[in-house]
């Protein structure tokens, strides 16, 4: 199953004139933890959802977990140029403005510099910079200009470092989506576009426990004591600590926010 998000199971209902009433999001990785999240944080404000991942299985649980809401799922391998053009044909054919895109899927290698392949270095590029570089590139005539919002999934990793995570690769992908945050604000501000990221701190998802499941027992065991010491509110994040941020900066309560990088970490970086 997804990671559970809330203790509700209750069917999304929308009360009238929510944030995001009216409008329409696509969220890549939308089928699973961090997503996912966001995507039923926007369903709960009114909006229409495309979630797009590599499992159709994945997806349509996903669309099940969110039932009551609008939701339809594309699924394809964001980390291929084929993946981003079907993705952009599927949206083209729906026929509607898209409002928001949150480029959230990603992938995390943890390898030591010195034994960092091409391979992942290329995959890791192609998915965390790459995908969200020309998915929105080629979304932008479906965009609401004036008034879209493009919300890029960053992490502390940009420029926080921490023990035993050797993180050359993960930080360099972060760091670039930090960049292009800040120029594409820049370039796209001229057309009323706002794009901003999010960067989270620890969040308990598939993704954190497959990347520390197979370190030694003592590297778990720092990890956790660097958790206990650097954390101000004294735990790692939950994915329902995402919505909130990502449904303000996707709603128009956000129009004068742009190029802003949003730390959502627990405190992890105010020491
Ligand atoms: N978890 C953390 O501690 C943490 C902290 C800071 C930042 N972040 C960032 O938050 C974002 C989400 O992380 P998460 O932990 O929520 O990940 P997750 O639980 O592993 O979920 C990843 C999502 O991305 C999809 N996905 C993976 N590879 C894909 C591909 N090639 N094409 C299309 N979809 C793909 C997955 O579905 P399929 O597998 O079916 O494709 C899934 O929906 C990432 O950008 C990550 O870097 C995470």
């Amino acid at each position: 199953m997804p990671t559970k998000i809330n203790a509700t199971t209750e069917p999304v209902s929308v009360p009238p004139n929510s944030r995001l009433s009216g409008k329409r999001a696509l969220v890549t990785g939308g089928s699973d933890g961090i997503g996912l999240a966001i995507a039923e944080a926007f369903a709960r404000e009114g909006a229409e959802l495309y979630l797009v991942g590599r499992s159709t299985e994945r997806l349509a649980r996903a669309q099940k977990y969110l039932e009551g809401a609008e939701v339809k799922i594309i699924a394809v391998d964001l980390s291929t140029d084929a993946g981003i053009d079907s993705v952009v044909r599927q949206i083209g054919e729906f026929e509607k403005p898209l409002d928001i895109v949150v480029n959230n899927a990603a992938v995390a290698y943890f390898s030591p510099f010195d034994s960092v392949t091409i391979d992942q270095f290329q995959h890791s590029f192609a998915l965390n910079v790459a995908a969200p570089y020309f998915l929105t590139q080629r979304l932008l005539p479906f965009l609401t200009q004036p008034g879209g919002s493009v919300i890029n999934i960053s992490s502390y990793f940009a420029d926080k470092m921490i023990p035993n995570r050797p993180s050359t690769l993960y930080s360099l992908s972060k760091g670039a989506i930090n960049s292009l945050t800040k120029s594409l604000a820049y370039e796209l501000g001229k057309r009323g576009i706002r794009v901003n990221a999010i960067a989270p701190g620890t969040v308990d998802t598939a993704m954190r426990r497959a990347s520390i499941e197979n370190l030694p027992a003592e590297a778990q065991a720092e990890l956790q004591r660097f958790v206990d010491r650097s954390y101000p509110l004294g735990r790692i994040g939950q994915v329902s600590d995402i919505g909130g941020i990502a449904v303000y900066l996707a709603s128009n309560e956000a129009s004068w926010t742009s190029g802003g990088i949003f730390s959502i970490n627990g405190g992890l970086t105010a020491g």
